[in-house]
């Protein structure tokens, strides 16, 4: 029987207008421009202003510039899934808003939460459907509004973070493109470097939540470092070295974009040069769910069939993983 692939059939990204700059957060904490470009490689995040827009204000643009793009109808999509750790809200899941706001009637719509891996989590999980025959149109979106859990009075943390989203459109096909393999692994004791203290059925919000900024995200920064430098480059090289891939085979690596010295290890550890890296840490930041995405959408012109493309991701949780893909168009 010949074996049914997910390819990606097209890609879309959006960001924000408003550009936060390291020379703005100067004058919001006590930190420096180099400071943040040499411990992070950032320079300017996307954040979304506006009273009541929320994450699925930004997944809707990606969404609809997809379906037009890839010449797909809102009554075609079986299911949508978004990978977000920023609901719009705690339920309904976001992407049954998504799908309301771009009248897409006809889908199975649920988030997804595996923080910084989510966009490679929900791809790997989409995929399945697509590879078992269950539904013919799919779509994956990442995005995180993640300035609204971002504390901009600590500087730990509020320079690393930024606004976006992401979507891709996964179909069926039988050529030998899309999700070729994918590695996914998690491990819950890494959750007590990296949360939100509260909001959440253990510690529902209260004046006191608020008062002792627990609403915020929480981040061990030195800890998470080590497990990402590590944990992101083993499963890039194993997805590698399992499908017996070398560097030379590589088009680019996609890496979850946290931190340019993470980004910089995994590549080494893959062998790979820096021009078969996507990097765009620079002017996103860390936007969560919607990295990779923006990555593909933003190199998607210089990629080409047959491509071999390995994403590879880090998160809270933790969550790790890391697919092999080869480009489909
Ligand atoms: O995407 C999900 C997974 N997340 C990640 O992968 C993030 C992983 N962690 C990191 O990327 C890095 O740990 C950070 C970028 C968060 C921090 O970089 P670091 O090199 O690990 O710095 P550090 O936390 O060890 O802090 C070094 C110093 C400290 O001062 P002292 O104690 O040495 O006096 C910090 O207080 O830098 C100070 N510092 C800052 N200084 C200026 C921390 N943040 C800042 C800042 N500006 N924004």
């Amino acid at each position: 029987m010949t074996k049914i692939r997910a390819k990606i059939s097209g890609i879309q990204g959006w960001v924000p207008p408003y550009i936060l700059t390291n020379k703005e957060l100067e004058t919001m904490v006590e930190t420096t421009d180099e400071w943040i470009m040499t411990r992070t490689g950032i320079r300017e995040r996307h954040i979304l202003k506006g009273e009541g827009l929320g994450t699925s204000d930004m997944a809707v643009e990606a969404v609809k510039g997809l379906l037009a793009k890839t010449g797909t109808t809102a009554d075609e999509v079986e299911l949508l899934i978004c990978a977000t750790v920023t609901p719009d809200m705690v339920f309904p899941a976001t992407a049954n808003i998504i799908c309301d706001k771009v009248g897409i009637k006809n889908a199975v719509g649920y988030d997804l939460n595996a923080a910084c891996s989510g966009f490679l989590f929900a791809l790997v999980t989409a995929s399945k459907f697509v590879e078992t025959g269950t539904f013919k149109k799919v779509i994956v979106v990442g995005a995180d509004k993640m300035s609204s859990i971002t504390d901009y009075t600590s500087r730990e943390t509020c320079v690393l973070f930024g606004d976006a989203s992401g979507a891709v459109l996964l179909e069926p096909t039988t050529e030998e493109v899309g999700v070729m393999d994918s590695l996914l692994q998690s491990d819950g004791a890494g959750r007590v470097h990296l949360h939100m203290k509260a909001g959440g059925s253990v510690k529902p919000s209260s004046h006191d939540t608020v008062d002792a900024k627990e609403h915020f995200v929480y981040q061990e920064g030195q800890p998470v470092f080590k497990f990402a430098v590590t944990k992101m480059a083993d499963v890039a090289a194993e997805i590698m070295e399992r499908n017996n891939l070398t560097s030379e085979d590589i088009s680019y690596l996609v890496p979850h974009q946290a931190n340019m010295r993470i980004i910089e290890a995994t590549a080494r550890r893959m062998g790979v040069g820096k021009e078969q890296v996507m990097i765009n840490i620079e002017r996103y930041g860390n936007t969560t769910s919607g990295t990779i995405p923006l990555c593909l959408w933003e190199w998607e012109n210089k990629l080409k069939k047959g491509d071999n493309i390995i994403l590879a991701a880090f998160g809270g949780g933790f969550t790790w993983g890391s697919v092999w893909l080869k480009w489909a168009y």
